[in-house]
């Protein structure tokens, strides 16, 4: 799977070094948001008069001079596509009869089609299981894997039941159609999905500062009977691929803890194109409901890489979008660790995600460094800060929290 040895968990080094410093601190301005500050934001389940029921939601997220559609379903496998357009009129169609058909193509579009300025999407296509107790030198991280779990292969509640205008969310709850071991009968895999307004910052951790050019996805996979006594989930993700390169996962820095306690960094994927879009994660799960530094789980990302060699299962929502001459790139996270704690404790684990359009939210400093900073004037002032800055934080680091592994 991924070069795990190579991924730094929080704890790991020591704070950036003075120039990325003074770069987090020039950017730290709230004002470096880009794109819409608030949209008009609706949810949408679009039926299927004809055939049977199918998930299929659309939120429309209107600003001045664009407009942003994400559009969410568990046909076949969960999969969200997200559209940026450059004006505020930009509307979706669908074609059930040709959505539901074998070549699906055209039969989900965004119009008018050269108002589309960025599109992507993401099909969630397998659950995997892993058991983590006998890691060796011929056994390696996370350990050897049950049968993993197809998400085409789920059947899924009726989102219309949990949609909430209020919060601008639904849930997709799912579990397997042929479970024949029973371990998803108290259980779901459930996929979470809110649209925002306005930027803020959930009460919950991670505490992704989101924007009104995101949707955030929570997975959490919940009461689901483990197949063994120490098992480690995982979950691979398909993307498109934008030319010949699969898209690049960047890791972020940040020099303030403020919000997700000792998790110093962000994850990001970005798509190779302008503008792009991207992904955004903290590399952390939880094993309770009300995430804590004590349920917090290190999350790890293989890098994408094309899937020429072995069939995913097909999206007909991305096929639909996108036709059928796209490659796409795969990815795992994998939430766990062989020590700490771990889904084994409440059969619960849950990670969150923002997708959006534009540059991704940039975690502005706390208050307190914002004030320092107005008082500690020019350059040598700042670097000085800087300095204290790093020693603090590694002090604080190496004095409060205890390694994972
Ligand atoms: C969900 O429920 C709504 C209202 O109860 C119904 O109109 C719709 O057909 C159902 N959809 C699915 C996917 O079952
Ligand atoms: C919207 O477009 C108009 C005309 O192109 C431009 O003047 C205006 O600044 C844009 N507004 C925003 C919020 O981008
Ligand atoms: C939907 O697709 C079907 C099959 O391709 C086609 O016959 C029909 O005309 C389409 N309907 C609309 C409203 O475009
Ligand atoms: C772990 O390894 C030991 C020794 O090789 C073996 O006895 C045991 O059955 C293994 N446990 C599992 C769960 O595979
Ligand atoms: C599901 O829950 C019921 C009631 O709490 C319990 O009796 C049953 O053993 C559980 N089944 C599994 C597979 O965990
Ligand atoms: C799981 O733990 C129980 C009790 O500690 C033990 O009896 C059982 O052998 C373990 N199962 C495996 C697969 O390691
Ligand atoms: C994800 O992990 C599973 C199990 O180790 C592996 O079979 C699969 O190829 C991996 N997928 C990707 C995209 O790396």
């Amino acid at each position: 799977m991924c070069s795990c040895g190579e991924l730094h968990w929080g704890w790991g080094r020591c704070a950036p070094g003075p120039v990325l410093l003074l770069s987090l601190l020039l950017s730290a301005a709230p004002a470096a948001l880009m794109g819409e500050e608030t949209r008009r934001v609706s949810l949408e389940v679009i039926p299927n008069w004809r055939g049977p029921p199918q998930n299929l939601l659309h939120i429309r997220a209107v600003g001045t001079n664009s407009t942003l559609h994400y559009v969410w379903s568990s046909l076949g496998p969960p999969a969200g596509l997200l559209v940026a357009t450059n004006t505020p009129n930009s509307f979706l169609t669908v074609n059930w009869s040709r959505l539901l058909s074998p070549e699906p193509d055209e039969g989900l579009m965004i119009l008018p089609k050269d108002s589309i300025q960025f599109s992507s999407a993401l099909v969630f296509t397998r659950l995997f299981e892993f058991d983590i107790t006998n890691i060796s030198e011929t056994v390696k991280f996370p350990g050897k894997p049950y049968p993993p779990y197809s998400l085409a292969e789920f059947s899924w509640n009726n989102i219309t039941d949990s949609l909430d205008p209020a919060t601008l969310s639904t849930t997709f709850q799912g579990h397997p159609i042929h479970d024949s071991t029973k371990a998803f009968a108290n259980g779901s895999l459930n996929f979470r999905v809110q649209a925002f307004s306005k930027s803020g910052r959930p009460a919950q951790p991670p505490r992704l500062l989101h924007t009104a050019d995101t949707c955030q996805l929570e997975v959490a996979l919940v009461g689901a009977s483990p197949r063994g006594n120490h098992s480690l989930f995982g979950l691979e993700v398909a993307t498109l691929s934008q030319g010949a390169d699969c898209p690049s996962v960047q890791e972020q820095h940040s020099i303030d803890d403020e919000y997700a306690p000792a998790v110093f960094q962000l994850n990001q994927l970005l798509w190779n194109s302008f503008p792009s879009g991207f992904m955004q994660w903290r590399p952390v799960a939880f094993s309770q409901k009300q995430g804590s530094r004590e349920s917090a789980l290190p999350c790890q990302v293989s890098p994408p890489h094309h899937t020429l060699t072995y069939p995913l299962p097909q999206s007909p929502i991305v096929r639909a979008f996108f036709g059928s001459k796209t490659n796409f790139c795969a990815f795992n996270l994998t939430f766990g660790a062989s020590a700490g704690p771990g889904y084994w404790d409440q059969h619960y684990l849950s990670w969150s995600m923002l997708l959006g359009v534009g540059s991704p939210p940039v975690d502005t400093l706390s208050p307190l460094v914002l004030g320092i900073m107005a008082v500690a004037l020019g350059a040598p002032g700042l670097l000085l800060l800087g300095g204290s800055l790093i020693l603090l934080l590694c002090h604080k680091r190496s004095s409060e929290y205890q390694p994972l592994n």
